[in-house]
């Protein structure tokens, strides 16, 4: 078939297809074979390889390849460099390649159905932009050498890329189907949701007061119309093989992996003690998993799919160090702090960001304990006491330390995280130890008004209640978040809107923010003391806001 009629068919087709019938297949095909271009002698419409679109999608969102190279490019004609993510196309064109024309620069659309049609002459426009449609030379040409479809130079704005073979058809493949189907999860109706919770077992309840809370929350938006008339839905999958005691490699998929082949477009309130092998799978597909209910707090880095609540146990240590510095500096300089935990990785990360943050603030390098083995220089510290014992580890740690000063150093203080604030361990000990608390208490305590009205509601009794405040919390978050990516959502965008969340009040934390880079929402902690009459946290100190 010759080639010209071949294109200008598949032109004409996609007009018609594209008002009506959006992202059928064909119209794929269509539209793929018209990028093939002219210099091609295939003429049957190759449609997009999937595995190249998946590869595709990094180089565009994360401007970096599956093979961990950043995508590179120059802006014209000083050739600056620009590399990775800030060359990622998603950060100009947006992450559904829809463009904008936010901050006076015309962006434009680079969906299929804007590139591979011709585009006139905006009435009362400066600059002609009018142009043919793209076929893949062109499109080539444009990436590689900022020169549009119809010859002319394009602005400054748009990078000049420099592309390997493998990257070029990658990204073409990608640009090939962008906007054109939706992300896993999305259908015209409905907005599928995964929770990776424990149904059963030993953690069971709390997985079912969980699902409960999230799928409460999701019946009142729903209750209200949707979310830009799609509905929620919570898809739960039972993970309770990871929170069983003996922590044997759960057979088969984990249910993080088992949610993502199901189809969903994100996580939210899964159940986690630390990173999963499958976050890889979160990663490759960028689907986000919302406010886990990390027993252990989060942290994660930047482009990381998770994002917590949260801070993990070493981020409580710095605030640890951060605090004590704020006003016993001068002493922290003589005399060393100590270390005390219990081993394992845990032990080893408290210990590690104690003396990262000493060094840093170029304290005294501290000193570190192990029990049960280590013997504590107790009868020592009674003459001569550190500064404070920074102590992170099991219950019966703590118990063995506070009796051993109790007896021997009555003067010693003890900073130790919230998680280890137990009464029958803390015992007659409530003076010297202070806990590291991030979820606000005083004045920085939520109102919780909306939570307790919210589960009299939906006749949820209150159980585990920082899972079930976790939860609530989760999917408030997630809820915003996708309200903001709007109705063509895709799990870039709604990582997108998460990044850009600011103060978000979830009515039981304190307020939360993420960034680009920081994906823990509350960052900082109050001093806490254990009241003996009432076993309550009562705060000891303002908030601390932590420091990077
Ligand atoms: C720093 C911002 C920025 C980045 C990053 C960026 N672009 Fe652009 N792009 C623009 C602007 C602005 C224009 C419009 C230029 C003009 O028309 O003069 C444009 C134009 C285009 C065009 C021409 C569209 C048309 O209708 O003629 C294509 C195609 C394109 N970009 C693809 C990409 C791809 C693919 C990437 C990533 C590899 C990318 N761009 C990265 C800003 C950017």
């Amino acid at each position: 078939m010759p080639r010209q009629h071949d294109e200008a068919r598949a032109v004409d087709v996609s007009r018609g297809a594209s008002v009506e019938s959006r992202g059928a297949p064909w119209v794929l095909m269509v539209l793929a074979s018209l990028w093939l271009g002219c210099k091609q002698a295939e003429s049957t419409p190759a449609p997009v390889d999937p595995l190249m679109a998946k590869r595709g999608r990094s180089l565009f969102q994360r401007g970096q390849s599956v093979r961990g190279n950043p995508l590179m490019g120059f802006l014209a004609p000083e050739r600056v460099e620009l590399s990775g993510e800030v060359a990622a196309c998603a950060r100009c064109h947006g992450p559904s390649g829809r463009g904008s024309r936010e901050g006076g620069v015309e962006v434009p659309d680079i969906t299929p159905g804007a590139l591979g049609h011709s585009r006139a002459r905006a009435v009362g426009a400066l600059e002609d932009r009018a142009r043919p449609a793209y076929s893949r030379t062109t499109l080539l040409r444009a990436i590689t050498q900022g020169i549009s479809a119809s010859g002319r130079e394009l602005g400054v704005t748009m990078p000049r890329y420099a592309l390997d073979d493998a990257e070029r058809e990658e990204l073409l493949a990608y640009l090939g189907q962008l906007g054109e189907h939706p992300d896993p999860g999305v259908s015209p109706t409905t907005l599928s949701v995964g929770a990776a919770l424990p149904l059963t077992g030993r953690r069971g309840p709390l997985g079912q007061e969980a699902a409960a809370v999230v799928r409460a929350v999701f019946a009142d938006v729903n209750a209200s119309g949707g979310i830009f008339r799609r509905k929620l839905e919570l898809l739960v999958e039972d993970d309770a093989a990871l929170h069983a005691p003996q922590k044997a490699t759960p057979p088969g998929s984990d249910a993080t992996t088992r949610l993502l082949d199901r189809g969903v477009l994100a996580l939210v309130a899964s159940m986690r003690r630390g990173p999963l092998p499958s976050d890889a799978r979160l990663t490759e597909e960028g689907a986000p998993l919302v406010l886990p209910l990390a027993l252990n707090g989060g942290t994660s880095d930047e482009d990381s799919p998770v994002f917590f609540l949260y801070p993990d146990e070493p981020a409580l240590a710095r605030l640890a160090v951060q605090s004590l510095a704020a006003t016993r500096e001068s002493e922290l300089r003589r005399k060393p702090l100590v270390i005390v935990h219990t081993g394992g990785d845990e032990g080893q990360a408290w210990a590690q960001a104690v003396r990262a943050e000493t060094t840093r603030r170029e304290l005294r390098a501290p000193m570190e304990l192990l029990l049960p083995d280590g013997p504590l220089p107790v009868e020592h510290w009674a003459s001569a006491p550190p500064p404070a014992v920074l102590y992170a580890g099991t219950p019966e740690g703590l118990d063995t330390l506070l009796r051993a000063l109790e007896a021997h150093a009555p003067t010693v203080r003890v900073l130790a995280p919230a998680s280890l604030a137990i009464p029958e361990v803390v015992g007659a000990s409530t003076g010297r130890i202070h806990f590291l608390y991030p979820a606000g208490l005083g004045e920085r305590a939520p109102e919780f008004k909306d939570f307790a009205a919210f589960m009299k509601r939906h006749g949820l009794a209150p159980g585990h209640t920082s899972f079930q405040f976790g939860a609530y919390a989760a999917a408030r978050v997630l809820v915003e978040a996708l309200t903001r990516a709007g109705a063509e959502v895709t799990r870039a965008s709604l990582t997108q809107q998460l990044e850009t969340l600011r103060d978000f009040d979830t009515g039981v934390s304190p307020p939360v923010t993420f960034g680009v880079n920081r994906r823990v929402g509350v960052q900082g902690g109050q001093l806490a003391a254990l009241d003996p009459t009432t076993n309550q946290l009562v705060p000891v100190s303002d908030w601390i806001p932590l420091t990077p």
